[in-house]
């Protein structure tokens, strides 16, 4: 294992096209900031760079719906992301945008340096053309008859119906999606990265060199790499992106998927003049988050880039996440069957945690999962409620009530004592290493052991009933009971960052992480702050009424 000194962490550049949903935040967003919280927790040099991708055919098309400039959406979306992010508590360093100047002479000069190396091949082909529209149009936006199960309405690069993948020209009577005109072939020429010329070096550096990939992701670069690379091409016909910067190629731009991730980069040029620190030193690890229908850009057609330019790091790890459906349904943008953040953070005010844990929780990891109000509030209510609310709630009333908030001094401790101490130890390397094997559901799990085992030892100790008779003991009890509440302070902190302020401000005390699983925190004498509630229990009206949004 090579020894690392920094980590270069990114998320998915969200498309500026519409807010984020809950699908963006537990594939991407939730997890990426409990890694670099912990990895800056644990003392190490951490950048987290992420931005809104502004380019795309996606975005014109909405444009040109809305009667408005391009611009003029992403300007709303970015605005509307950035700070629906910032009230969520996503610690980025830097949240930039690929319409940002920076960025387009970053893009525009690698791809220069790519052309001039002689990276690119150049290739006419025939496109569909809108006559109407005057535009040469993405596959997404012509229709027409399946050739393969005869289905009207299948799309240029994919039917629905039989899950064909097409070509836009095998499509029967083509017509666009726009303006429902008839199209015409022409010749276009563009810019094309052949891939293949770097599948020997994918196949060594991913399938020798990186078999501790998720499953996931390592299947399916395997089975991209053993079916054959093609040239991929990182150009398009279209008035809205970067400027290809070589003669002749006007109204051409590079493809979103070649700007978008040297997003990356310029994101870092942004935040610091340092930049080349994190992208050019080999010592530097970098980590993708994404989401699985990323995968091959983040995996393949990114690093192939990068190795086409040279100098540059390339991820050591990309722990892409399956996606997330809704209520039984895949999440839609089109058909708003979505759960928005910045509606969430409106409809749910001061709960950013509680989102934050049921994502984590039931994170799609491994394979997709599902999203119900009802699990929500199961969540919200039977765990962080019952479990970790009410045990910090219960010792920090206690500690309030005997000692008037000054912590006691332990005595002799018995062997159950002893256990409960051992075991909180013991759940220390257990969140750590699934933390780091980004096995975030895991990991959550075990800081809820640490609320549970609290739990457990005051039912079994009963200070309450002790007190009247053994008050000396019950300082034990209560000395135990505070430290465990510190150690859920500092557990909480990457997944829950709200809840962990709370807790550091009852306890009137900010434990570091190197004292995670410590039996001696919080110093007998120490005087701790006022309880307050950590959550409150979600009502079934307040569940009900998402359910009705949704089927509006
Ligand atoms: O899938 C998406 O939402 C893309 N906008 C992700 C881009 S990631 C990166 F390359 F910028
Ligand atoms: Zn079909």
């Amino acid at each position: 294992m090579k020894q690392y000194k920094r980590h270069l962490i990114t998320a998915a550049l969200p498309y500026a096209n519409g807010p984020i949903h809950i699908g963006h935040l537990a594939g991407v967003y939730v997890p990426a900031d409990i890694y670099a919280r912990y990895l800056r927790l644990r003392g190490e040099e951490v950048i987290w760079v992420c931005g809104s991708d502004e380019h795309g055919v996606p975005i014109t098309i909405k444009a040109r719906n809305e009667g408005v400039s391009p611009q003029d959406v992403v300007d709303r979306y970015h605005a509307i992301i950035k700070h629906s992010f910032e009230q969520f508590g996503m610690s980025m360093d830097i949240y930039s945008r690929t319409t940002s100047a920076v960025h387009r002479e970053t893009a525009s000069d690698f791809f220069r340096t790519l052309y001039d190396r002689g990276e690119f091949i150049e290739h006419t082909s025939k496109h569909y053309f809108d006559p109407e529209a005057g535009i040469f149009l993405a596959d997404r936006y012509i229709v027409g008859k399946c050739p393969r199960c005869g289905a009207e309405g299948a799309y240029g690069d994919q039917c629905e119906r039989c899950g064909s993948s097409l070509a836009a020209t095998e499509l029967i009577d083509p017509k666009s999606a726009l303006t429902g005109s008839e199209l015409e072939l022409r010749d276009t020429l563009h810019w094309y990265l052949p891939l293949d010329r770097h599948e020997a070096f994918l196949k060594q550096w991913i399938l020798e060199e990186h078999r501790e990939w998720k499953g996931n992701v390592y299947g399916q670069c395997k089975s991209w790499l053993d079916g054959g690379l093609q040239p991929r091409a990182v150009s398009r016909d279209l008035d809205w992106g970067i400027p290809v910067p070589v003669e002749g190629a006007e109204g051409k731009v590079l493809y979103v998927w070649f700007d978008a991730p040297i997003g990356y980069i310029s994101a870092t040029k942004e935040l610091t003049r340092d930049w080349e620190r994190w992208w050019k030193s080999d010592d530097t690890r970098m980590v993708h988050f994404i989401g699985k229908d990323n995968i091959v850009f983040h995996c393949i057609m990114f690093p192939a880039m990068l190795k086409a330019h040279g100098g540059y790091v390339l991820p050591d790890n990309v722990p892409a996440n399956e996606f997330l459906n809704l209520e039984g349904d895949k999440i839609s943008t089109s058909r708003n069957h979505a759960v928005w953040l910045n509606e969430y953070l409106e409809d749910f005010p001061g709960k950013q945690d509680v989102l934050r844990y049921v994502l984590c929780a039931n994170a799609p990891e491994t394979k997709d999962n599902d999203f119900t109000w009802r699990d929500f509030q199961a969540r919200a209510n039977n765990e962080l409620v019952a479990v970790l609310g009410n045990f910090v709630n219960r010792v920090m009333v206690l500690t309030g009530k005997y000692y008037d908030g000054v912590v006691p001094e332990r005595g002799g401790m018995t062997d159950y004592d002893g256990t409960v101490l051992e075991e909180l130890s013991s759940l220390r390397p257990t969140i750590e290493r699934n933390i780091e094997r980004f096995q975030f559901r895991e990991a959550l799990k075990g800081v809820m052991e640490i609320a549970r085992l609290g739990n457990k030892y005051l039912a079994d100790t009963e200070p309450w009933k002790v007190v009247k008779t053994d008050p000396a003991r019950v300082q034990t009890i209560m000395n135990i009971a505070v430290q465990i509440v510190a150690n859920l302070a500092i557990a909480c902190e990457p997944f829950m960052p709200f809840t962990a302020a709370k807790i550091g401000a009852m306890l009137q005390a900010a434990p570091a992480w190197d004292s995670l699983g410590g039996d001696s925190i919080i110093p007998a004498g120490h005087k701790v702050g006022t309880p307050e509630l950590l959550f409150e229990r979600v009502e079934d009206a307040e569940v009900e009424r998402q359910i009705e949004k949704l089927k509006k």
